[in-house]
Parts: C-alpha cells; sequence; structure tokens
C-alpha cells in the first residue's frame, strides 16, 4: 500500500468486525505495493489520487477544528465540500449549513474559505438539543448545553449567524436573500425537502448545493 494511503479503523453497519477486517486486509494485500489505498467513511477505493492530500488549507483547517476519529474519518466529503465553497466564492451571496450540529465542518470551511477576510455572512441552523421526531436526535453532543458550545466555537467571528431552532420554520428567523453555497445536512427527507423548498430560489447562478 502506497504511503499516500488513508485508512481508518471505523466502520458502520458492521456485524462480523474480525471478518470484515480480515476480508478488508486481504483486499488490501491483493493490491500491487505501490497502490494508494483509501477507506474510510465506509469509502472504499484503491488507484486514485486523493489529490485532497495535498491541500495544506484543508489539511490545516481539519487539523484545527476535529477533535475525534469520527470527524477525522469524513476527510472525503469534507474535501468535496472545500471545492464547494472555494467555488462559491466566486459566486455571489452568503453560505449557509442546514444541520451543523457541533459546527465542526462550518468552522472547517469557515477558515478553508478564509470568510474572517469577507463581508460574506455564515448562516448556521440546528435544533441542538433533540427531538424525539427530529431525525438524528440521538446525536451524541444533542443536549440543552450545544448551542451554546457551538456559539463559543464562532465566538468572535461576527459573519456567522446561529438560529436554534427546526428548518424549514427557523429559516424564518433569520436566512440569506441570496445564496452561494447551501450544505443541507439533516438527514431527514421532511426538513430537507423543506430546507430547499424555502432556499431554492435564493441560489445565486452557479452557486453550490451540496
Ligand atoms: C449529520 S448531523 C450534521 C453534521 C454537520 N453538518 C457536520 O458536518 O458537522 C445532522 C444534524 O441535523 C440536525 N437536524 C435534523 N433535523 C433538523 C431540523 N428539522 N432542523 C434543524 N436541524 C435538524 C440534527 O439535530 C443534527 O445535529
Amino acid at each position: 500500500m502506497h504511503n499516500r494511503s488513508f485508512v481508518s479503523l471505523l466502520a458502520y453497519g458492521v456485524n462480523d468486525t474480525a471478518a470484515f477486517w480480515a476480508a478488508l486486509q486481504a483486499m488490501f494485500a491483493s493490491l500491487k505495493d505501490d497502490t494508494v489505498v483509501f477507506f474510510s467513511d465506509n469509502l472504499l477505493t484503491w488507484g486514485k489520487a486523493l489529490h485532497w492530500k495535498s491541500d495544506a488549507a484543508l489539511a490545516r483547517a481539519a487539523a484545527t477544528h476535529t477533535t475525534n476519529l469520527t470527524e477525522r474519518s469524513v476527510v472525503w466529503r469534507t474535501a468535496t465540500l472545500a471545492w464547494a465553497v472555494r467555488h462559491a466564492l466566486k459566486i455571489e451571496g452568503d453560505f449557509a449549513e442546514c444541520g451543523c450540529y457541533r459546527g465542526t465542518t462550518a468552522r472547517i470551511l469557515y477558515d478553508i474559505a478564509n470568510l474572517s477576510d469577507s463581508d460574506r455572512k455564515f448562516y448556521l441552523y440546528d435544533v441542538f438539543e433533540g427531538a424525539e421526531d427530529v431525525a438524528d436526535h440521538a446525536m451524541p453532543a444533542h443536549g440543552p448545553d450545544l448551542a451554546a458550545e457551538v456559539r463559543a466555537r464562532f465566538a468572535g467571528l461576527d459573519n456567522v449567524i446561529i438560529t436554534q431552532g427546526r428548518v424549514p420554520e427557523s429559516l424564518a428567523v433569520a436566512s440569506p436573500e441570496r445564496i452561494a453555497f447551501l450544505h443541507i445536512d439533516m438527514n431527514s427527507e421532511e426538513a430537507e425537502i423543506g430546507a430547499l423548498e424555502a432556499l431554492f430560489d435564493r441560489m445565486s447562478p452557479g452557486g453550490v448545493i451540496v
């Protein structure tokens, strides 16, 4: 395996862990020595360039703002989002993330897009406390303290606007008129369709929705 490879020890949805890792090891062993392998976030590739491994700004922001293996394991998704915000910097409008959870991805993207030197606003939405009828209500950090923790994470970054409450209803409290980058990450079809119904027409031409 090439030293440019990235293999995370996290795998989701596995019943027989020993059999799973043995199969993966056998698969790795079957490859030519210099093959670049990626396995993380339930994504397996080999022979791909992993261009994002040379992205110094991404590496720096991810190292600064992630605190655990779960957050680091989604690096390929983050690389895709990094592409999206860099593209969005050429487009008129603000940034928004529906479903920010602990604010980890948003904090990384804030640095990558250098928003501290920008007039653009970054709107973040989450219920934070979770609720039985909200998808992902059981995520570990959910609770009465999470909103304050996320606000503290963005303290002093005055162009970040955090709104607690349910999307789409909470979009009425504060939301951008023109959008260059929109990340919809709520794991809830109903909320995500609601977000698109409210925000799609505010996307600038060429803006990106992930
Ligand atoms: C997968 S997590 C978001 C992770 C985050 N985007 C990141 O990359 O770090 C999903 C989040 O969506 C939130 N969520 C689910 N339904 C929601 C709704 N209707 N309104 C606001 N937030 C919602 C949950 O509270 C949860 O924190």
